[in-house]
C-alpha cells in the first residue's frame, strides 16, 4: 500500500505515574497527540494512505466533511497545503443564522461565525468552508459527489475523503499504529508486555477499525474498548465493523481481531457538549500528568475510562493503553464552557 510520510514517528509512549496511582490502573499513554505541529492528532496516519491515493490519482482538490470544529478537517487542511492541495471543507453547524442553503454549496465565509480552534487553522491554510445544516450532513456523502462533480466540470480534479477519514484505506494507518507499539513493546518500553486493553475515543469508527485490527495482528492487546463520543454503541459496532472489512478486502492478511467492546457510557449530553463532572476530569487529568485532553473526543474517553475503574467494570491495575488522539484545537474553541473548572 501506497503511504506518505507525513508524522512524527514513532509517538511517545508515556506513563503518567501520578495520575495511574490516583485512578489505580497501570495506565501508559500513546502520545498521538504528538504526530505532529497544528496538524497533529491522529488522523495523519489515516491521511499518510488516502492521501498517497490522492496523489497517485492525479488529485490538486481534497473534498471532506466534519463537524464544525473537526479535527479531521483541519489536518486534511493543513497536510494539503503541505503537499500544494486545496481543501474543500463541509461542516456541520446548528447555529441557523449561518447557513446559506440546505447544501452549503459555495457558501460565503458567513458573517459572525466565529473564528476558533480549528476554524482560524482550517482558515489558515486557505480551506473553503461550506457550512451545512445537519439535515443536509446526513446526506454527506452525495453532497461531497456533487461538489466533486462540479470541480470536474471546471477542469479540477477531486478527491473525497469520508467522514474522520474513516475507511478502510484510512484504516490501515491505526494497524500500522499498533506495529508501532509492538515495536516499542519489544524494545523494552512501555513495560514490554502486552496490554490487557487499548482505551481510545470512537467518533467515526476508523481509528477503532485500525486499532482492532492492528492490536491483533502485532500481539498489542487482547482487548480494544471504543469509548463513543456520539451515537449509540450498535451504531458504532455496524460502522466498526463495515470499515474493518473493508481493511480485510485490502490487506486479507488482518484475519484476527482484538475482542472489540464499543461503549457508549461517557458520549454525554450530544456530540461536541460535555457533563461538568466530564470537564472536571479533564483538568483533573492535566493537573495530575500536565496531559491535555479535549472536550469532544479524547476527555470524554477518559472520564469514561475512569469511572469504569470506579464502578469496578475495569479491574484496578489492569495495564492499560490509553490512546491519545489530539484535539487540543477544539479544547481551544471551548474556553468559555471550561470557565467554571479552571
Ligand atoms: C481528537 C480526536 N480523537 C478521536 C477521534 C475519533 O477518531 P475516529 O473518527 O477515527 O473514530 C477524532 C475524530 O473523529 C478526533 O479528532
Amino acid at each position: 500500500m501506497k503511504r506518505l510520510h507525513l508524522a512524527h514517528l514513532p509517538t511517545p509512549i508515556v506513563q503518567p505515574k501520578r495520575l495511574a496511582e490516583a485512578i489505580g490502573l497501570d495506565l501508559w499513554v500513546k502520545r498521538d497527540d504528538m504526530t505532529g505541529g497544528a496538524e497533529s492528532g491522529n488522523k495523519i496516519r489515516k491521511l499518510e494512505l488516502l492521501l498517497a491515493d490522492a496523489l497517485a490519482q492525479g488529485a490538486d482538490t481534497l473534498i471532506t466533511c466534519g463537524g464544525v470544529q473537526s479535527n479531521h478537517a483541519r489536518a486534511t487542511a493543513l497536510v494539503g497545503a503541505s503537499l500544494g492541495l486545496s481543501s474543500v471543507l463541509y461542516l456541520r453547524t446548528t447555529d441557523p443564522g449561518v447557513v446559506p442553503d440546505g447544501l452549503g454549496r459555495w457558501a460565503p465565509w458567513p458573517e459572525g461565525t466565529p473564528i476558533t480552534g480549528n476554524v482560524v487553522l482550517d482558515r489558515l491554510a486557505g480551506a473553503e468552508i461550506r457550512l451545512i445544516t445537519p439535515a443536509s450532513y446526513r446526506d454527506r456523502a452525495r453532497v461531497m459527489e456533487e461538489a466533486a462533480a462540479e470541480l470536474r466540470a471546471t477542469g479540477r480534479t477531486p478527491y473525497v475523503i469520508p467522514e474522520g477519514g474513516s475507511n478502510g484505506l484510512g484504516s490501515l494507518g491505526y494497524v500500522e499504529a499498533m506495529g508501532e507499539v509492538r515495536r516499542q513493546l519489544d524494545l523494552g518500553l512501555a513495560g514490554g508486555e502486552p496490554f490487557d486493553v487499548v482505551v481510545l475515543a470512537c467518533g467515526s469508527g476508523g481509528t477503532a477499525a485500525g486499532v482492532t485490527l492492528g492490536a491483533a495482528r502485532h500481539e498489542v492487546a487482547a482487548e480494544v474498548r471504543a469509548m463513543a463520543v456520539c451515537d449509540d454503541a450498535h451504531t458504532f459496532e455496524q460502522v466498526i465493523e463495515r470499515i474493518m472489512a473493508e481493511a480485510r478486502a485490502l490487506d486479507p492478511r488482518l484475519t484476527r481481531a482484538a475482542h472489540l467492546v464499543v461503549d457508549d457510557s461517557a458520549k454525554g449530553p450530544a456530540y461536541g457538549v460535555s457533563t461538568p463532572a466530564q470537564r472536571r476530569r479533564l483538568v483533573d487529568v492535566a493537573r495530575l500528568s500536565g496531559l491535555v485532553l479535549d472536550p469532544v473526543y479524547t476527555g470524554k474517553a477518559f472520564a469514561g475510562l475512569w469511572d469504569l475503574v470506579d464502578s469496578g467494570a475495569v479491574e484496578r491495575g489492569e495495564r492499560v493503553l490509553f490512546l491519545h488522539t489530539g484535539g487540543l484545537p477544539g479544547l481551544l474553541a471551548q474556553g468559555e464552557e471550561l470557565r467554571d473548572v479552571v
